[in-house]
């Protein structure tokens, strides 16, 4: 028997067509990924994260010699999100990818990895994390939570 995922996302043209609060993340994801230390890959990434206490919480990627040792913008926001605020639920994420040099409008999507940090704390906190992606122009793609980005997901519910 053969079966498909669909998956739903929407396609954004430009900074312009988001509402007030989304350009509030667009724009703190784009001034995080200027504190990118990506001293080895020369790609930046800004992450904001919009709380459920009207926060936003931002972080950038951090990498190291020893390059397992770095960490993504994504997982870098989360965490820190997690470890001071553990009872806030994160509503939205904007994520903002793009080489230091050279840019291309193509939105960047968060890596596997980040994909299943953000799956725990949308499992935990039970409501949807909105996902949001883009290069530093050009199009936004829009998720309606993390779970749409990662078909058969492993959670701790197997466990
Ligand atoms: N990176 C992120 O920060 N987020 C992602 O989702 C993809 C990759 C970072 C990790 C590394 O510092 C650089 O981009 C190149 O892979």
């Amino acid at each position: 028997m053969k079966k498909e995922f669909k998956i739903a996302y929407e396609v954004i043209a430009s900074r312009n067509d988001l509402s007030d609060t989304e350009k509030k993340l667009y724009d703190a994801a784009f001034e995080a990924r200027k504190n990118a230390y990506a001293a080895y890959s020369d790609f930046k990434v800004g992450c904001a994260l919009l709380l459920d206490n009207g926060e936003i919480i931002t972080g950038s990627n951090q990498e190291n010699a020893a390059y397992p040792s770095g960490l993504c913008a994504e997982r870098t926001a989360i965490f820190w999100t997690s470890a001071n605020y553990p009872n806030a639920k994160i509503l939205k994420m904007f994520v903002i990818g793009s080489p230091s040099g050279s840019v291309s409008p193509v939105p960047i999507p968060p890596c596997g990895a980040c994909r299943q940090s953000i799956l725990e704390y949308e499992a935990r906190q039970k409501d949807p994390i909105e996902i949001y992606f883009s290069s530093i122009e050009g199009e936004i793609i829009r998720a309606a939570c993390i779970r749409d980005l990662l078909p058969f997901s492993f959670d701790g519910s197997y466990l």
